[in-house]
């Protein structure tokens, strides 16, 4: 065991843990943010995608050690109130179907956002390529993340 200190949405925390246990869990499992969804656990569908220092990273393969010192941020800080403009944007759009996968689709366009505040359609796709929707929701996501980049 090891104690780990990182920051979550803000806060700074202190996690005693296995090394090598994935960050996903101690997200869901230690500091009881379950927002964060357990999908493939094998890096394959990114419904465990968080903010390690702003860049998308799947948490279930990333052992809580390597963000050790770093800032984590989960779908329950992405904006205080819940009012980031991607949720606005989900909201208005009626994205999810049963749910499971959208807060990683939330995160992983939310950093797509950060560094590039108009993308075009094709970047938007290539950028959510690697997440996976079960229920088939993508054409609603992508029309989602152009408005909140348009209303943002
Ligand atoms: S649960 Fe992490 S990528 Fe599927
Ligand atoms: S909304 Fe059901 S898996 Fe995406």
């Amino acid at each position: 065991m090891a104690t780990i200190a990182l920051t979550v949405n803000g806060k700074s925390q202190q996690v005693t843990a296995e090394p090598d246990t994935p960050l996903l869990w101690v997200v869901r499992e230690h500091l009881k943010l379950t927002g964060t969804k357990y999908g493939c656990g094998a890096a394959l569908c990114g419904a465990c995608t968080v903010h390690v220092d702003g860049k998308a990273t799947r948490s279930c393969v990333t052992p809580v050690s390597a963000v050790a010192g770093k800032k984590v941020t989960t779908i329950e800080g992405l904006a205080p109130k819940g009012d980031h403009p991607l949720q606005k944007a989900w909201i208005a759009e009626q994205v999810p179907q049963c749910g499971y996968c959208q807060s990683g689709q939330i995160m992983q366009a939310a950093e797509l956002l950060a560094t590039n505040k108009k993308p075009t359609r094709e970047q938007i796709v290539t950028h959510m390529d690697g997440n996976i929707c079960r229920c088939g929701t993508y054409t609603r996501i992508v029309r989602a993340i152009e408005r909140a980049a348009r209303e943002a």
